[in-house]
């Protein structure tokens, strides 16, 4: 009877397991269970076809009869609600903060270009790697937050944001009330594989946008800037009951892993991601050559405006995933694939005023203060004239009138200066001394300097700003305004002093009271162990952005070794050139750098190496996991083997090293035997790990 109320299944199918458990949940009449089950694939049923493929068989008022029936059933007998229930949707209880979550495959970005020609010489390297031709999916490029799901044994059971593209943050109880989101895959068409990780796009359409700013101003509240602000926002709630309320969707365009499925292209992929019940974005298409790249971007450009959510370009994929594996990943991104993306959009507007600002390296940076303007959905106030020879070849002035953009969506630019029959103020002049400290300023190139590296205090403020910000110490609360106000009152002159702060220091700032001192003080406390790459990153050396620094943190292991390292050394990581190499070399050398090092140092601050790494116990190691894990997902089992510095496989072969087997390991387990492959049950693993000082 149960059967047949889901459909026809395979046997041991998720639903035939949850009906089980629910029967066994005590004494539930069947007729009950019976109707708990046909109201829910009912509702499942409707809500894909409203919330996805956008063509709803019954009416409002009838949904909500199924919906009110199927609540009132589980009132009755809580005992039946599972959590793939669509009752399931309404949000759960606040949480403090969102968890660090670990992705199941590492969530690269895109290379990107608005050049034609690049995306030409992307086409001939493609060719080049193939040996012949090669196919493209083309999708648009939805602007929205990128997130992974992962679904195990058919239930949706994390969702992650991007983070920094290892780990990111669990914002699984607010996907949840996403209606476009299964709770469950379904599997009428294909079975759902055990694990299965994917990536999608979550996003708020126009008119429910537009809808929404509505409420909100009648609410007497804040409007959003733009769609994106609001579905990031709505993502990132503590209160899933909040994000209940705003009316996200999600649109998947990925596969990243499907345990015991192997696609052969993506759009295999993208089939089954439609056949377990995702929404997908429109358009997507094939191609195989450039100029059929650039007429399809060519062509959702004047879709554009017409869409009902916002795109910022098209993505170019290889169809092809043995050729993607070939191709491999830099650091950042696939080499197999390519945003092309559309020309920003741009607007008019007058500069009030050109003010100099000065950075954290003394470089003077001319900004535009302009009579605010929407550009796309956000207000634009000011943009940077980049440096002096910029700025002659603009030739912009106070009064006048230009276009601005954004680029790379978060620095605005003044593209450039339109030309006005009025009357027009002097050429702007970058000054001979610092407008912060004073110091005659040196002109390199087309860059001004403040040479007063130590005693400028602006550069002080925009270093303490960079040695908290998100890729460094990542300090909470700390930023522009806090910072400036610690060295405008004297109580930081360098980083160490931060923490020496007392919340006494921090009470009687203007904005701060009793509980925001102490929490900011051990915010910055506790970051007394950063990781060493953080912490590299945070000292601002010249050319050592977060990929660099990480590498060294990986090669040297020891702050002391990098300090210590010659030029030679340094290049012998790959990667270092020269270039690098000598910043660094001089960065250690400069006396008062070493100071304020050695003060942190003082201040017990202790940068921790890597773990794993060169030394780790699975260097270079193949590993398979099989059957289930009891004390450890999947996940945290991957990133733990990777921390080791040991891959995940997901079949058994030659030249697989160590099998993981769990309760129930089947044909994995048959397989490691037969070639004599390393087994360890999961205790045992936990306790190899432990040995080598690794905690889960
Ligand atoms: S494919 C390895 N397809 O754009 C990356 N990404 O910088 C594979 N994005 O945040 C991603 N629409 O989430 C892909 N149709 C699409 C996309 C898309 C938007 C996002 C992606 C990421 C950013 C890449």
């Amino acid at each position: 009877m149960l059967e047949a109320a889901d459909g026809a299944r395979p046997p041991s199918s998720p639903s035939t397991r949850e009906a089980s458990r629910a029967g066994t949940a005590g004494g539930v009449p069947d007729d009950v269970l019976t109707e708990v089950h046909g109201l829910r694939n009912e509702i499942r049923r409707h809500d894909h076809l409203y919330h996805v493929e956008a063509s709803p068989e019954i009416s409002d008022a009838e949904y909500d009869r199924l919906f009110r029936r199927l609540k009132e059933l589980e009132e009755r007998h809580p005992e039946v609600v599972t959590p793939d229930s669509p009752t399931q949707r309404v949000g759960a209880d606040p949480r403090e903060e969102l968890p660090t979550v670990t992705h199941v495959v590492p969530m690269l970005s895109l290379d990107s270009t608005q050049e034609p020609d690049e995306v030409r010489r992307f086409h001939d390297r493609m060719v080049q790697a193939a040996g012949g031709t090669v196919e493209y999916v083309l999708e648009p490029k939805l602007d929205g937050v990128s997130l992974e799901l992962v679904y195990v044994d058919g239930l949706l059971d994390r969702a992650v944001t991007r983070g920094n593209g290892r780990q990111g943050e669990g914002v699984t109880e607010n996907v949840r009330t996403i209606p476009s989101v299964p709770l469950r895959l379904r599997e009428e068409e294909r079975r759902a594989p055990s694990l299965l990780s994917i990536r999608g796009e979550a996003l708020i359409y126009l008119s429910a946008f537009e809808a929404l700013n509505q409420r909100l101003v009648e609410a007497g509240e804040e409007p959003f800037a733009n769609p994106r602000n609001a579905a990031a926002g709505a993502v990132r709630q503590l209160d899933s009951r909040v994000t209940a309320r705003r009316p996200l969707d999600f649109l998947a365009f990925d596969v990243l892993e499907a345990e015991g499925m192997s696609f052969r292209t993506d759009m295999e992929g993208v089939e089954a991601l439609r056949a377990w019940g995702f929404r997908l974005p429109d358009g997507i298409e094939l191609a195989s050559a450039a100029e059929g790249i650039l007429e399809y971007h060519g062509r959702f450009q004047e879709r554009r405006d017409g869409l009902d959510y916002e795109i910022d370009g098209v993505v170019v994929k290889v169809n092809d995933l043995e050729l993607r594996r070939d191709l491999g990943s830099t650091s950042h991104h696939p080499r197999w694939a390519l945003a092309y993306k559309f020309e920003q959009r741009k607007e008019v507007t007058r500069v009030e005023r050109i003010a100099v600002q000065v950075g954290r390296t003394g470089v003077l940076t001319p900004v535009a203060l302009l009579r605010p303007v929407d550009v796309g959905g956000v207000t634009v106030s000011r943009a940077s004239l980049h440096n002096r020879e910029e700025l002659a070849r603009k030739d912009v002035r106070e009064g006048d009138r230009v276009r601005v953009q954004r680029a790379g969506d978060v620095i605005p630019q003044v593209v450039e200066r339109i030309e006005d029959d009025g009357e027009r103020g002097p050429p702007f002049r970058m000054p001979e001394h610092c407008p912060n400290c004073g110091e005659a300023v040196e002109h390199q190139g087309p860059y001004t300097r403040c040479p007063n590296r130590f005693g400028c205090t602006a550069q002080l403020k925009g270093r303490l700003v960079h040695f908290a910000s998100r890729h460094a110490l990542d300090i909470d609360g700390l930023g522009e305004e806090t910072a400036s106000l610690l060295v405008d009152r004297g109580l930081v002159t360098q980083p160490a002093d931060l923490f020496d702060l007392k919340a006494d220091d921090l009470r009687d700032l203007p904005g701060f009271a009793d509980k925001s001192a102490e929490n900011l003080r051990s915010a910055i406390q506790r970051k007394k162990g950063v990781d060493l790459e953080r912490f590299l990153y945070g000292l601002g050396i010249p050319e050592v952005g977060v990929a660099v620094s990480r590498d060294l943190a990986r090669h040297f292991r020891e702050l002391e070794a990098i300090r210590k390292a010659d030029g030679e050394e340094l290049e012998s990581v790959p990667g270092i050139g020269p270039k690098v190499a000598g910043q660094i070399v001089s960065f250690f050398q400069d006396e008062r750098v070493s100071a304020a090092v050695d003060s942190l140092l003082e201040r017990d601050v202790r940068p921790t190496p890597p773990s794993g790494g060169s030394e780790g116990p699975l260097e270079g190691k193949k590993v398979v996991f099989t059957g289930s894990l009891n004390r450890l997902t999947r996940a945290r089992a991957k990133a733990i083997v990777e921390r080791a510095g040991g891959t995940v496989t997901s079949s058994v072969s030659g030249v697989t090293d160590l099998v993981v087997a769990g309760a129930g390991a089947g044909s994995k387990l048959d397989r490691a035997q037969e070639l004599g492959v390393e087994v360890l049950d999961e205790e045992a693993f936990l306790m190899f790990l432990a040995e080598h000082g690794l905690e889960p």
